[in-house]
């Protein structure tokens, strides 16, 4: 079987790529990447000799038609994925997740390609703390970041061509992820590699937001499992019972990095911050039998430590400028 990746490069496209090459021999893999600041072919050197890489734009049309002919799966992880950046410049977020999207549909659509598309659980805007529910599969799409409601558009679209169009497609809206190789802006790597060279964590707003942790692996084996057995036109939800404040996140690495667990600082809140995410996975689990394996996040937290410890030369030519980034969009400490 041939497979057609995007953003392979990327966080979570590059360990399904990893995943995807140690379990499946015999998948031919392309991954599709345009290598923007969040793109880092190193993190596909481990599988250099399993994949094509093509260095472009999920918004070529002729190149992404050329691709999609010669494949018989795609899976589109590509996007621009950092809310904070959708709230500085929102436009690379339109070309990227709602036009590249729309690309990649009509590629699948002309050339008959089965499609899986990635997305997040941020559709669904956010919870209040104490409220009982979490989102399902049937909870109504209520964006909150330019991030966030561009990813809704990309979701809407799929449903609009697998209903006009019959295009063979399923979703899944995925929590937060954390492990190897994930950018240096987001959260748990910013902090890990702050702690790692002296800087104070910091904490938008009380700390308070909540988010659902999931490792990649887990999210991984959930994306093969509804590629394998979910039903064409439908949605899943991928979860793994992880909710955690954002402070307890931060006093777990610092306590796993030997430090105090008051060594952090408060910096100013994101406009618009959700305030917790929770996703409901029974669908997933009873209905396609998929199951995380990483059920403990102190210790999936420790392992992803020891990996930014040990691999210094993938996130440190990324540091000054992603914090250049984050003082320049006016972070101050409070
Ligand atoms: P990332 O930012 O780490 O990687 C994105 C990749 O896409 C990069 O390699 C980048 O170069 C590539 N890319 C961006 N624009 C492109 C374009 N126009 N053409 C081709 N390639 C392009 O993102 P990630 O965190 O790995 O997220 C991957 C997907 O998973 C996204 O669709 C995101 O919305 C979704 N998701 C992420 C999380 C999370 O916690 N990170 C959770 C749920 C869902
Ligand atoms: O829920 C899935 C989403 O998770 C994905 O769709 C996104 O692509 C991914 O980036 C992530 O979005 P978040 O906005 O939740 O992730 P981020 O890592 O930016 O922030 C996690 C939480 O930590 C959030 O409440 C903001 C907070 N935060 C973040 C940073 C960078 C801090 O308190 N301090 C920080 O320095």
């Amino acid at each position: 079987m041939r497979m057609l990746v995007t953003g392979g490069a990327g966080f979570i496209g590059a360990n399904f790529v990893h995943l995807t090459a140690r379990t499946r021999p015999d998948i031919e893999i392309t991954v599709l990447d345009a290598l923007t600041y969040a793109g880092n072919r190193a993190s596909l050197e481990p599988v250099a000799d399993r994949i094509t890489f093509v260095h472009g734009d999920i918004t070529d049309t002729a190149l992404v038609d050329r691709l999609v002919a010669d494949t018989d799966l795609v899976v589109h992880f590509a996007a621009e994925s950092h809310n904070d950046n959708s709230l500085g410049d929102p436009w690379p977020f339109v070309h990227t997740n709602i036009v590249g999207t729309t690309t990649l549909l009509q590629a699948v659509r002309t050339h008959d390609v089965r499609y899986h598309h990635i997305s997040t659980d941020e559709v669904y805007g956010d919870l209040e703390l104490d409220d009982p529910a979490r989102f399902t599969e049937n909870t109504p799409y209520n964006p909150s970041s330019p991030y966030s409601s561009t990813k809704a558009s990309s979701d809407l679209l799929v449903r609009a061509w697998t209903r006009s169009f019959g295009v063979r497609a399923t979703i899944s809206n995925c929590s937060n992820n954390y492990g190897p190789y994930q950018h240096v802006e987001k959260f748990i790597p910013r902090q890990i590699t702050g702690v790692l060279t002296g800087v104070r964590p910091k904490l938008y707003g009380a700390g308070l937001n909540v988010r659902d942790w999931i490792h990649v692996e887990d999210h991984n084996t959930a994306v093969w499992t509804i590629i394998d057995k979910g039903a064409l036109g439908q949605t899943y939800l991928i979860g793994a019972d992880g909710e955690v404040d954002n402070r307890t996140v931060v006093e777990t690495i610092l306590e796993l990095c030997g430090h105090d667990k008051s060594d952090f600082d408060f910096v100013t809140d994101r406009p618009g911050h959700d305030l917790r995410y929770a996703i409901d996975s029974t669908r997933l689990r009873t209905e396609l039998g998929w199951t995380p394996r990483y059920s403990d996040f102190r210790s999936g937290l420790a392992a992803t430590i020891d990996w930014y410890r040990d691999n210094e030369s993938w996130w440190a030519p990324q540091k000054a400028a992603t914090e250049a980034a984050y003082a320049s969009a006016g972070e101050r400490t409070l």
